[in-house]
């Protein structure tokens, strides 16, 4: 085995988003340009030698081309040992758990998300810590720096792994073993719920879906749901994971996930029926004709999770995405806890979770999660909500409707405006800024604007400071407009508006959010001057 040192230079758009380095296909495909990252990622790490790696993907196009460069990249920077998933499969979830079962160093995971993939699609990659953590801003900045002077990276000759059999093999020095790619996740699973209870549900009249969209959770699915749980064999559909995700689009909303919300909206609709994302960590609930958000979501799990097995000790805290509704705050302070409000983005709640300041945390974009990894996880949603529904044996409407009535309803919607002009998406931003001094105190209709920013959030475990964040306008009667640009877009801008009203009274609970929101909705409309800055009378997608 010989090793290379490889000369490059640098690419000048190596800068990670809200969750790692994302880019066309034929971006990554371009000569040196994975390897330039993989480097950058090690040189900004210190002490792994002779550690463990963890390494797998969503299975999407180019995944196990990058596998076998990683693993080669890996062995001539000095790891010890790579732990690769059968075939390249590994959800991020997983992912975080094997890291963190076996002690690893970190993790590359390679992924992006629910962004359509094959050839002409998207491919990403991000680095997780050892407490399986999608590296802080501190790292990815780190990693950037390093990507702006690269000057070689290192690599050895060896033939490639067979990632389809599980066993071991050496390259160079470094172990390479290739592991079950379900197995430690399912153990994890049935630790936390009671698969007897949710089996015994699962057996009884209550009928359910699970949509894996050809997606990476279609094989964790089948064995905990279908070959554990004994859900009858189709219950999970598009089950098989596929390169290209069978042309779809794998985010589990209103819009995306037409399959099951067609079947869910049926007259003779299931129960209940979920569907994940591209890499396994986004969930959407649905009952039958319901449709639960993702805010609710996270305040439902957070007021029932007294009744699971893996929460039965109480929660230290909950945290939410600053866009995220404020519905759990409600459950927090009713429980006697606290609720951070974090910036959007998995990684602001590692370090809460590591100093056990939170027990479960959550998304507006349908993300949940919880300390037992540190990425959101959809599987684990799904099993909790199967759990809380084998326990309170009550309907998601009911479940809902109840819960509205104890803690008030928080109507919530967010529009999306894909794929904008970049540079209209900067005046739209800052011609809300230039209007920070004469907002509060306007008013339209029922709203007054109480307060407006930009948001900055100091971590309240590592001080570390992160700064606009997205900008917030705060209503008296406790309304929230919030805008914010993503940062997981490959192509021009996304402008996302996250439009949230709080409802206490009872009778006026049951309308359709669009419909209640409609005068919070002109307003977000009008202040940023949406249609004439984007030209777009409509948004994208509305979630
Ligand atoms: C989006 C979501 C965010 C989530 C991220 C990764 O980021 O809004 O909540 O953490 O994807 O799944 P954005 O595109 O808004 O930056
Ligand atoms: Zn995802």
């Amino acid at each position: 085995m010989s090793l290379h040192h490889i000369p490059t230079t640098p690419f000048a758009d190596q800068r990670p988003g809200t969750s790692g380095l994302r880019k066309k296909v034929s971006v990554f495909q371009q000569p040196h340009y994975l390897a330039n990252f993989v480097q950058s990622i090690f040189n900004a790490l210190p002490d792994y030698q002779g550690q463990t790696l963890v390494l797998g993907g969503d299975g999407r196009y180019y995944n196990k081309t990058a596998i076998q460069i990683i693993i080669k990249m890996a062995a001539a920077n000095g790891f010890g040992r790579v732990l690769v998933a059968q075939n390249g499969i590994l959800s991020t979830p997983a992912a975080s758990a094997v890291i963190r079962k076996y002690s690893a160093f970190g993790g590359i995971i390679l992924s992006a998300s629910h962004n359509p993939a094959g050839k002409d699609g998207d491919f990403g990659i991000k680095y997780n810590m050892a407490s399986g953590s999608p590296a802080p801003e501190a790292i990815t900045e780190a990693v950037f720096s390093q990507t702006k002077t690269i000057r070689e990276y290192q690599i050895v000759d060896h033939a490639d792994i067979d990632l389809s059999v599980q066993g071991q093999t050496l390259v160079g020095d470094m172990q390479v073993e290739v592991i079950d790619s379900v197995s430690d996740y399912a153990a994890l699973m049935a630790d936390l719920f009671d698969f007897a209870a949710i089996k015994k549900l699962l057996a009884s009249d209550f009928r359910f879906c699970f949509d894996a969209m050809h997606a990476v959770t279609g094989p964790y699915a089948q064995v905990i749901l279908e070959q554990e749980l004994g859900a009858p064999q189709g219950s999970v559909i598009n089950a098989v994971p596929l390169a290209d995700f069978g042309g779809g689009h794998p985010d589990p909303n209103l819009t995306y996930a037409e399959d099951l919300v067609e079947k869910l909206f049926a007259d003779d609709a299931p129960d209940f029926g979920a569907a994940s994302d591209g890499d396994g960590d986004r969930n959407m609930i649905l009952g039958k004709q319901f449709f639960v958000t993702p805010s609710d979501s996270l305040a439902v799990l957070t007021a029932n999770a007294h009744l699971i097995k893996g929460y039965q000790a109480g929660l230290t805290g909950v945290a939410r995405s600053m866009p995220t509704s404020q519905a759990a705050d409600k459950v927090a302070q009713k429980l006697g806890i606290n609720c951070f409000e974090t910036p959007t983005g998995w990684k602001f709640f590692g370090t809460l979770l590591d100093a056990n300041q939170v027990t479960l945390c959550g998304e507006e974009s349908f993300g949940t999660g919880s300390n037992h990894v540190r990425e959101k996880d959809g599987l684990w949603a799904v099993l909790f909500w199967l759990n809380i529904l084998a326990v309170r044996q009550q309907s998601v409407a009911d479940i809902l409707r109840q819960h509205w009535a104890e803690f008030g309803r928080h109507f919530y919607t967010r529009h999306d405006y894909a794929n904008i002009d970049k540079k209209q998406a900067d005046i739209l931003m800052q011609g809300l800024k230039d209007q920070f001094a004469r907002l509060p105190l306007h008013r339209w209709g029922d709203f007054e604007i109480q307060h407006c920013d930009d948001f900055s959030y100091t971590d309240p475990i590592d001080h570390s400071i992160s700064r606009e964040q997205g900008i917030r306008l705060l209503f008296s009667n406790g309304a929230r407009i919030i805008y914010r640009q993503s940062g997981t877009g490959t192509e021009g801008a996304t402008l996302r508006v996250y439009i949230e009203n709080y409802e206490p009274d009872v009778s006026k609970q049951q309308q359709d959010s669009q419909q209640a929101l409609a005068p919070l909705i002109a307003v977000a409309q009008d202040v940023a001057k949406i249609r004439e800055l984007t030209g777009r009378e409509q948004p994208t997608v509305i979630t």
